[in-house]
């Protein structure tokens, strides 16, 4: 795993952005895993800057939300499906043809599972997979104890994910209790994942993702079974990990071939 430490949430947004926006120049055609959520909103915002300067385009990308919540209309404005059309999909350009989000107006939610599954495989998967992590270290809507072999179906949301997500929803609407989301398993099959976290209430959840024993109790840890994650993460989220100097000293000693940014920072 490759950890990425910076000095703010702009840097963290701008170094995801660089490294998505140079899979796309490469392979226009590449297939993004998208998180909703605060953490991956700069990221978003810093490639729409680069699709209006020419620098990246996403018309013929593909993209695959990471979870939708269950029972909400789909033009309901805080379903996944509007948050991605409006964070993502217009802002960015993707054909909205090639975007597709789980279906959780679906009567037989299984079924409907089953087909996204299908359908991310018959895309030939996923390329990148952003990621946010949760307080309690859920990615996607993984909660703790799932397991790592899980494939998309539904969950029902701890009481943290519904109380932390609560900002979201105007007053009066409830978070729905249940959403189907990407498992662990479907995750970890991403050629490569990006998880990236922001702010001091992520502390404990990094560190235990990054540094922490392998365990669906941190559904997060999931990631140290990957062959290609990269965790970005700004100070305040790094400050509870234990090797915050050797993060420091890997990236000052990278050779230059291996730097993000050219004669810069590793
Ligand atoms: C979002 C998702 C969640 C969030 C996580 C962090 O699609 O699957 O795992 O990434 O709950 O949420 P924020 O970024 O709002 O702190």
């Amino acid at each position: 795993m490759e950890v990425i430490l910076l000095p703010t949430a702009a840097d963290v947004a701008r170094i995801a952005a660089t490294q998505i926006a140079s899979l796309v120049s490469a392979h226009p055609e590449a297939t993004i895993g998208l998180a909703t959520g605060s953490s991956p909103q700069g990221v978003y915002a810093d490639l729409r800057r680069r699709v209006d300067t020419g620098e990246v385009s996403f018309a013929r990308a593909r993209g695959f939300a990471l979870d939708e919540y269950v029972g909400l209309a789909s033009d309901d404005p805080q379903s996944y499906r509007t948050t991605i059309d409006r964070d993502v999909v217009r802002p960015l350009g993707f054909d909205p043809a090639r975007v597709q989000v789980p279906d959780g107006t679906a009567t037989d939610l299984e079924a409907a599972a089953e087909t996204y599954e299908t359908a991310i495989a018959t895309a030939g998967g996923i390329d990148v997979q952003i990621l946010g992590i949760g307080a309690n270290g859920h990615i996607g809507f993984n909660e703790p104890t799932s397991s790592f072999a899980s494939r998309t179906r539904v969950k029902t949301l701890a009481p943290q994910t519904r109380t932390d997500n609560a900002r979201f929803f105007p007053q009066g609407q409830e978070v729905p209790m249940h959403c189907l989301t990407q498992g662990l398993g479907t995750i970890l099959d991403a050629r490569r994942l990006l998880l990236v976290a922001q702010g001091p209430r992520k502390a404990a959840a990094i560190a235990a993702a990054v540094e922490g024993p392998l365990t669906a109790f941190v559904p997060g840890s999931a990631l140290q079974l990957h062959r290609h994650a990269t965790v970005i993460v700004d100070e305040t989220a790094a400050s509870e990990l234990q090797l915050i100097d050797y993060y420091r000293h890997t990236a000052a000693n990278k050779p230059e071939w291996q730097r993000i940014e050219p004669g810069g920072l590793a």
